[in-house]
């Protein structure tokens, strides 16, 4: 697997990845809505195929990622992602890399705690908010579980994080 910041090649295939994965390249969060095909991405490739997407954006000393997909899971293409922005927040001198993810996804919660991240917010009612900007979010997520609720978590860059 290979590791790389995207180039212009690569759009047609993220925009593919996003929208399979999401419904659409919007991607809708603590009131923002992104497209994220503009924003400065990571993939993972395999044979030039595209295994794994994230994107970012960096702003103010911190680096947001705004989408993280292996559309094939538990093959550490997650992790190898996730370990490649913070090495470009670490690069920019960032001293934070933080996300949202919702209430439901119980896989990423696991996934981003066990890496260190730290819920440092909880937004009740957040996606119910960003479903009024991208009504295309479901009702219902993962596990049949009502779709309510932002989470934030992050990771501080540069400081031993207990794991
Ligand atoms: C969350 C996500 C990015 C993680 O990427 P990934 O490539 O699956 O992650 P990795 O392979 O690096 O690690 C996944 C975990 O699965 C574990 N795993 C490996 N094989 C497994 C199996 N057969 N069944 C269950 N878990 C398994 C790994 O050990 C690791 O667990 P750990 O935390 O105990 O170490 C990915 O699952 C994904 O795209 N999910 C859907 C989109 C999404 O929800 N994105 C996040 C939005 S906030």
């Amino acid at each position: 697997m290979n590791i790389r910041a995207a180039t212009a090649a690569d759009s047609a295939a993220i925009s593919q990845l996003l929208t399979e994965s999401w419904g659409s390249h919007i991607a809708v969060a603590h009131g923002v809505a992104y497209d994220a095909t503009t924003l400065p991405a990571i993939v993972a490739e395999e044979d030039v195929r595209l295994v794994g997407l994230l994107t970012y954006n960096l702003k103010d000393q911190e680096l947001e990622v705004v989408t993280i997909d292996a559309p094939t899971q538990h093959r550490g293409v997650g992790t190898a992602l996730l370990d490649a922005a913070t090495e470009v927040a670490r690069a920019a001198g960032a001293h934070r890399l933080w996300l949202i993810t919702t209430n439901d996804n119980l896989d990423a919660l696991r996934f981003y705690q066990r890496r260190g991240l730290r819920i440092v917010d909880v937004r009740p009612g957040a996606v119910d908010e960003s479903r009024k900007l991208k009504p295309s979010i479901p009702s219902t997520g993962a596990y049949g579980i009502p779709l309510h609720d932002e989470l934030v978590l992050e990771l501080l860059i540069g400081q031993h994080r207990h794991l």
